[in-house]
């Protein structure tokens, strides 16, 4: 294939050179896959109203998000399990977002340590993702290492009390690599089904604003605000935790309306 051009040859490129298993983790969604869809039908449905007449020479998508100058307003959402796609996973995704001048999230089931990342791009803005888990202590300690190398901001995801039932995952039989930790281990830590608020509270005194990801209704939104949150990402995690739920920017226009300017 030629080289990519747009996110679609990637996805092609990807099918082509991943491998069964890496393949089904990251392309695949939860159940039926009908979110899944509906995120990008939910962008398709968006049209744009175009303005003329105006000077153009100078433009710019720079933005600043939770204090942070950006070059663009696209962050890179935490993934997991980057090395399983390719040898050189998040760092090669923090050296990325360092050369697009944006902010990489790193996710607490990542291939390699926060200070491994901390180090791969020394200049460049970074969160470190969080999940509640039965046991604290490994969460309590990758946060420390986090917040201790840079990482600026603790985003809390909350719509993991379990795994999705991700069928492509189911038909491959997926395996994280037994090489790749500390991720498989953290996914045998087990999600916290009893989560609560009071989890949003408690990371909040780690330092650093909490992010609330995984929001998609006015209540939780303004629950979210009640609670501390700096900031809600409205997200159905690509649709890969409850299928049948709107497209994230389906909700968009609710939740910002709840939040009322409270978070970003
Ligand atoms: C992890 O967050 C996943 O969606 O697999």
């Amino acid at each position: 294939m030629a080289a990519p051009i747009n996110v679609w040859d990637y996805e092609r490129l990807a099918e082509e050179k991943l491998d069964a298993n890496a393949h089904a983790y990251f392309a695949g969604g939860a159940g039926d896959e009908v979110t899944l869809r509906e995120n990008v039908a939910a962008f398709e449905r968006r049209k744009l109203r175009p303005r003329v007449l105006v000077d153009v020479r100078t433009v710019s998508a720079a933005t600043t998000v939770l204090g942070t100058d950006i070059e663009l307003p696209v962050l890179i959402a935490p993934v997991a399990l980057q090395r399983i796609a390719h040898r050189d996973g998040e760092l090669a995704t923090a050296r990325a977002a360092a050369a697009a001048g944006t902010i990489m999230c790193l996710s607490t089931a990542a291939t390699v340590r926060p200070a491994e990342v901390a180090a791969a791009a020394p200049e460049a803005a970074r969160w470190f993702q969080v999940y509640v888990f039965g046991d604290r202590s490994l969460t309590e300690e990758l946060i420390a290492e986090a917040v201790e190398n840079g990482f600026s901001a603790l985003v809390l995801t909350v719509d993991v009390p379990y795994l999705g039932r991700r069928e492509r995952d189911l038909r491959v039989d997926f395996k994280i690599p037994e090489h790749l930790t500390p991720a498989g281990d953290i996914f045998g830590l087990g999600f916290d089904a009893g989560a609560s608020w009071r989890d949003l509270e408690w990371l909040a005194g780690h330092g650093g604003p909490v992010v609330v990801k995984g929001i998609l209704t006015a209540e939780d939104a303004r629950l979210a605000c009640e609670h501390g949150a700096a900031a809600v990402v409205v997200s159905n995690h690509g649709g890969r935790q409850l299928d049948g739920v709107p497209a994230a920017l389906d909700a968009l226009e609710e939740v910002v309306e709840a939040v009322d300017g409270r978070a970003e």
